[in-house]
């Protein structure tokens, strides 16, 4: 997550978008009806959490069958992680800030969604004016201090996930930016990858894992970004496959990206009924929407030394 001001920080769920303008407040916006924050509780003086006004509000707003404003007056707003869910009734709704919204000191590392404010689900929303304060100083300091919320030396043993193989994105735990984390004597069973290794992960063991129905173990996606850090160290031994799309896969999306994976070793695997066992791919595109992907020559993710032993 980047964070690109200290003072406005703003992460939208993009795709859940239809239209999103930021524009002045036009004349014929300011007579339609008003939602004011502070009407359901917000406090304009920085400290209260007035998270569950602006949600009230928010409700209020979009339920309404007519074009209204959800208003945020003067003074500043501290909020948490919120979510505004559509669709709404009117298909047009108009958020007017005339103050200042405040994320909490902590909210990058406590928040239960990696997003600050969102819209969910929400066509035809303008919002208008004001300023956002994401707090990105306080994020910065705890990175400096090396306090980021990254895991070291975590165990994870006789672990039982279930879900339907047909469940979207489930993938079963996903490890990155850690660091001697390992899996073991554990059953793993999802619509998406058992076990995903993402960038930023070192000395990783998996070992006894049964994992079906699911897409395997997967290293990657790899060299989504340009500047990215590399897996390394990694050994998937003594695992069971049942019923998945691939056993052992390695992918990356093959954009230009110093990201890599080295040093990683896969044996003693059993598998039934399995698709592609072993899957190395450098142009991952389950979209088909990569125009991106570098054709020729240029830097992509390297793979190197990577080991397959069966015994
Ligand atoms: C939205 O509200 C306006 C009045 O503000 C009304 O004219 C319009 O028909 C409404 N749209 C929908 C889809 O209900
Ligand atoms: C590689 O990772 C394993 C844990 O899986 C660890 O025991 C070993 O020390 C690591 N090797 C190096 C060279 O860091």
């Amino acid at each position: 997550m980047a964070i690109h001001s200290n003072l406005i920080s703003l992460l939208f769920l993009a795709t859940a978008i239809t239209i999103l303008t930021i524009s002045p407040p036009t004349s014929a916006a300011t007579r339609r009806p008003q939602f004011n924050v502070v009407r359901f509780g917000a406090r304009p003086d920085g400290r209260t959490d007035s998270t569950r006004a602006f949600l009230t509000a928010w409700t209020r707003a979009c339920g309404s069958r007519v074009r209204v404003i959800m208003l945020v007056p003067k003074g500043r707003f501290l909020v948490r992680n919120m979510q505004f869910t559509g669709p709404c009734k009117n298909r047009s709704i108009f958020v007017r800030i005339l103050g200042t919204i405040v994320a909490p000191n902590n909210i990058w590392t406590t928040g239960n969604s990696p997003h600050w404010i969102e819209f969910h689900r929400v066509d035809g929303v303008t919002i208008s004016g004001g300023v956002l304060d994401g707090k990105g100083a306080a994020l910065w300091a705890c990175k400096k201090a090396g306090r980021s919320n990254f895991c070291h030396n975590v165990k994870l043993q006789g672990v039982r996930i279930s879900a339907p193989g047909n469940s979207p994105n489930t993938d079963g735990i996903h490890v990155q930016f850690s660091t001697a984390v390992s899996i073991v004597s554990s059953k793993i069973a999802t619509g998406d990858d058992c076990v995903s290794i993402g960038p930023g992960t070192a000395n990783m063991l998996v070992d006894k894992v049964t994992c079906g129905p699911g897409h395997g173990i997967s290293i990657g996606s790899l060299g989504k970004d340009v500047n990215e850090q590399g897996v390394q160290n990694v050994t998937v031994r003594s695992t069971t496959f049942v019923g998945t799309t691939n056993g052992f896969r390695i992918k990356a999306w093959g954009k230009p990206s110093n990201g890599f994976a080295r040093n990683i070793l896969f044996q003693h695997a059993t598998m039934y009924n399995v698709q592609n066992p072993i899957f190395i791919d450098q142009r991952y595109c389950p979209d088909r929407n990569c125009a991106d992907q570098v054709k020729k020559k240029k830097k992509v993710t390297h793979f190197f030394c990577v080991f397959f032993c069966y015994a």
